[in-house]
């Protein structure tokens, strides 16, 4: 008699250790969940909503799949008298084929729409309103107040809220279409030209997240990303009295020489740097350029290296990116702008 092992069928097994290296694969996947940029690990009431809709959408595809794979299972493998019992008549067909579809998708459709309408459709306005506008292959962001229209805040790529407290978004875009996507507060909504489309989000806590261009919109809408900073409420309304001032002034040769490289050149056609002559609107505002975690919208950490080679190089790093390259500036010149750049915080 041989031992079990021998035998070919266990031969042609595979060895548990490569069976258990197959689940290891499946931990990262796991991990994914998590992090600053997942609608499965919802930091927000909005994005909550999507995650219990996405959660009862999984749990109930686990239900019906395997409800099907037994059935497959059941007429592959029963007995042919047995089996013909689900094949044949009506009463299969009109169960499973009208009524359990009735009864699964219409709840569903029910439930799903009418959180989306919830969440697009907030009665009261919420005190702190942004109007994020995508530009290819950026972001403008301005900061409302409505008490004082004069007082609108321009920046980019990087948006700052209050934690604890709803902020109302009002999403525009400058050329086509883009959509406006941080998945760990809430749901996709697109930026449609001529249009204004209006999303409420809250996160919870302080905290840092990340947003994403969910709308193909050319070349570089992969590199159209920015980070959201959650505030406790005090923190915020210092952050953003701060950020009304001006630019600030350079105190060093190379921080002025920069400066006056920067006035002097054709980047004040595209670029506004409060407090200075700099007043272009095509491109990100850069008065506060060296306080963000990146720059061209997430594409490099923010350096005075890489503005530097952002500077000379833009088109490899980013291509079809709308700035022009400047690799015909003189080093010492593009290294004095990206230091004053840096220094703008
Ligand atoms: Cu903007 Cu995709």
């Amino acid at each position: 008699m041989p031992e079990p092992h021998s035998t070919p069928l266990h031969k042609t097994r595979a060895p548990i250790p490569r069976r258990l290296l197959a689940l290891a694969a499946l931990v990262p996947l796991l991990a994914g969940c998590e992090g600053i940029m997942s609608a499965l690990d919802p930091q927000g009431p909005a994005a909550r909503d999507i995650a219990t809709v996405w959660w009862v959408m999984f749990w109930g595809s686990v239900v019906l799949f395997g409800g099907t794979m037994a059935l497959v299972l059941y007429a592959l493998l029963r007995a042919p008298e047995r089996r013909v019992g689900i094949g044949g008549g009506m009463r299969l067909v009109i169960a499973g084929g009208v009524i359990l579809p009735i009864v699964v998708i219409l709840p569903l459709l029910t439930y799903g729409v009418s959180l989306g309408t919830v969440q697009s459709s907030p009665q009261v306005p919420a005190a702190l309103s942004v109007e994020v506008i995508g530009h290819r292959f950026w972001w403008e962001v301005r900061y409302q107040d409505p008490e004082r229209p004069d007082q609108v805040v321009v920046s980019a790529n990087e948006i700052h809220i209050p934690a604890g407290v709803p902020v109302d978004f009002t999403l525009r875009s400058n050329d086509v279409i883009h959509s406006f996507w941080i998945p760990n507060l809430g749901g996709k909504l697109d930026m449609i030209p001529g249009r204004a489309n209006q999303v409420r989000l809250q996160a919870d806590n302080p905290g840092l997240f990340r947003g994403q261009c969910a709308e193909y919109c050319g070349p570089q809408h992969a590199r159209m990303a920015f980070f959201v900073r959650a505030h406790p409420p005090a923190e915020f309304e210092a952050w953003l009295a701060a950020e009304r001032g001006p630019a600030r002034e350079p105190d060093d040769d190379l921080l002025i020489r920069g400066r006056d490289a920067f006035l002097e050149r054709a980047c004040v056609d595209c670029h506004a740097i409060r407090g200075t002559a700099a007043e272009g609107r095509v491109g990100p505002d850069l008065t506060r350029v060296g306080g963000r975690l990146t720059i061209g919208a997430g594409t490099l950490e923010t350096s005075a290296d890489n503005l530097a080679a952002w500077i000379a190089d833009n088109q490899r790093l980013k291509p079809g990116n709308q700035m022009l390259p400047f690799g015909h500036l003189p080093a010492e010149e593009v290294e004095a702008i990206a230091a004053y750049l840096e220094s703008l915080e």
